[in-house]
């Protein structure tokens, strides 16, 4: 008989047998854009950005700033990074981040002055990496000072910051907490040692705990862990030691990756293949996370986010205002993402645009266009109603017919016909219920949704042909 395995999620019981499991952990987007970045151009030069800057429609802004440098490379790692003990790498590479910044203000149609309130406001700031603490309290400070003067903050944004607690300060944390950053994320993966010691990247618990609670009385409005689960040598036993640390920690929100192995992309992921959980024990280690987080009070919000109840986005996703983008999950739909930095991305109305992805490169665009985007689409309008769908599969887990068809004048029946069939063996299997009005996924679809989204996805047929490799696995 086919093994079973059973997941408590609150009150409900979810069955799921290892049949089901090889058939939906497939590889598959994680829908941070709609097309996926795999489809864009590679002629969407710095002009096309440019024209996609001004003609912007005037709503407000989340804007994205890309410090890529670590001390040292973890080896699970498939961010962009660059990797430099030496930090004389971050100088130049702050002063061609400034010089982008100054050409992105330019361009902004009623561009804010620099008198606060003025111009289009700041709705969301975040710095990612990379780790953002590698630069000195100075650099931060200075930064921060050069966005400012250009920018207009919302009284309410959100601004928030990714720290790396091995090697950030007290001092910097407090300064950032001084310079207005109200959001903080934590990248901590795992605690057991063994796991640690193979991924290179020793941190402790005690240390982190400190951090949280230094964080905690300087009054950031949030904080958040990042954990992975499939690393090297991880267990369900190993990993429920983490589990339990982070609950006593109590942080606003958990995000709990699923280890992307794509060592085509990144080497050095190869040298612990061997150690790697199978995908049945990488499966029963994320049924303990989830049940652990929910029956602790937090809530699953889908993909990789929890979050504790009274949270804006538990809230945001109840009120069906939840928003999708390339950090995750936000309360900040409506905002126009421009990504500052290398490899940053921007979202911009119908546009998506994508920064130089080496240093050198992104220093030399910058010097001669004043931006550096090298890659993009423009969305037509076939795109455009497909990633309603696909958002409000992942953010709302429920789809009214009405509201697409009222939204682009369209029968979504007869548009969507093939992948409504699509859905079909996805309904038997219990992930997704259709009726005449709703696409409503289940609770045991919510932990699939990208397979409930991937009907929708004009262009994956392609990669299923062409690269197989493109994307990571969904669990
Ligand atoms: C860009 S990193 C920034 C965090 C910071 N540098 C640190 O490590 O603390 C953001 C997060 O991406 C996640 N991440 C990195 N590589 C991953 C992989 N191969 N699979 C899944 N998640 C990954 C980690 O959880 C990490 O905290
Ligand atoms: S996990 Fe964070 S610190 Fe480690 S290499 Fe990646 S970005 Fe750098």
């Amino acid at each position: 008989m086919d093994e079973q395995y059973v997941i408590l999620l609150g009150d409900e019981q979810l069955r799921i047998s290892r049949g089901f499991l090889e058939r939906y952990n497939v590889p598959g987007p994680r829908y941070t854009s709609y097309p996926t970045a795999p489809e864009w151009r590679d002629d969407f030069g710095p002009e096309d950005f440019r024209r996609a800057l001004r003609e912007s429609d005037p709503s407000p802004l989340s804007l994205y700033f890309h410090i890529p440098f670590c001390e040292s490379l973890c080896l699970f790692c498939a961010c962009n990074t660059v990797i430099s003990r030496d930090k004389e790498v971050s100088g130049p590479y702050l002063t061609h981040l400034k010089q982008e910044i100054d050409a992105v203000h330019r361009e902004l149609p009623e561009g804010p002055s620099t008198s606060l309130g003025a111009g289009r406001p700041v709705v969301q700031l975040h710095w990612g990496g990379g780790t953002p603490t590698y630069l000195s309290t100075g650099q931060i400070e200075e930064l921060f000072a050069h966005i400012q003067e250009r920018f207009s903050f919302d009284p309410g944004a959100e601004v928030s910051v990714e720290v790396d607690p091995r090697v950030t300060t007290e001092e910097q944390v407090r300064l950032l907490r001084r310079l207005g950053f109200n959001r903080i994320s934590l990248g901590i993966q795992d605690f057991d040692l063994l796991v640690q010691k193979t991924v290179r990247r020793i941190e402790s618990p005690e240390a982190v705990r400190a951090l949280i609670q230094l964080c905690r009385s300087l009054g950031f409005s949030s904080v958040n862990v990042d954990l992975i689960y499939g690393l090297p040598h991880q267990t369900v036993g190993s990993f429920a030691g983490t589990v339990d640390r982070i609950l006593e920690f109590d942080p606003d929100r958990i995000a709990l990756f699923s280890y992307a192995h794509v060592p085509w992309l990144h080497r050095q992921q190869k040298s612990f293949e061997k150690h790697l959980p199978t995908s049945r024990e990488k499966f029963r280690i994320f049924r303990m996370a989830i049940e652990s987080f929910t029956s602790a009070g937090y809530v699953y919000i889908g993909m990789d986010h929890f979050a504790k109840p009274q949270d804006e986005l538990t809230l945001a996703q109840q009120a069906r205002t939840l928003h999708r983008n390339f950090q995750g999950y936000t309360t900040k739909a409506g905002a126009n993402l421009i990504g500052m930095g290398v490899t940053s991305i921007s979202a911009l109305d119908g546009v998506y645009a994508q920064n130089q992805r080496e240093l050198e490169a992104y220093h030399a665009a910058v010097e001669a266009h004043g931006l550096a985007s090298h890659r993009g689409w423009k969305l037509g309008e076939d795109d455009l109603i497909r990633r309603s769908v696909i958002s409000r599969i992942l953010c709302h887990g429920v789809v009214f017919k009405h509201e697409v068809e009222q939204q682009f004048g369209i029968d979504f029946d007869q548009y969507f016909a093939t992948a409504l069939e699509g859905l079909e063996a996805l309904e038997a299997d219990g992930l997704v219920v259709l009726s005449p009005g709703q696409i409503r996924t289940t609770l045991l679809g919510r932990l699939f949704l990208r397979i409930l989204a991937m009907p929708f996805d004009a262009y994956l047929a392609r990669h299923a042909s062409a690269e197989k490799r493109v994307f990571s696995r969904t669990l």
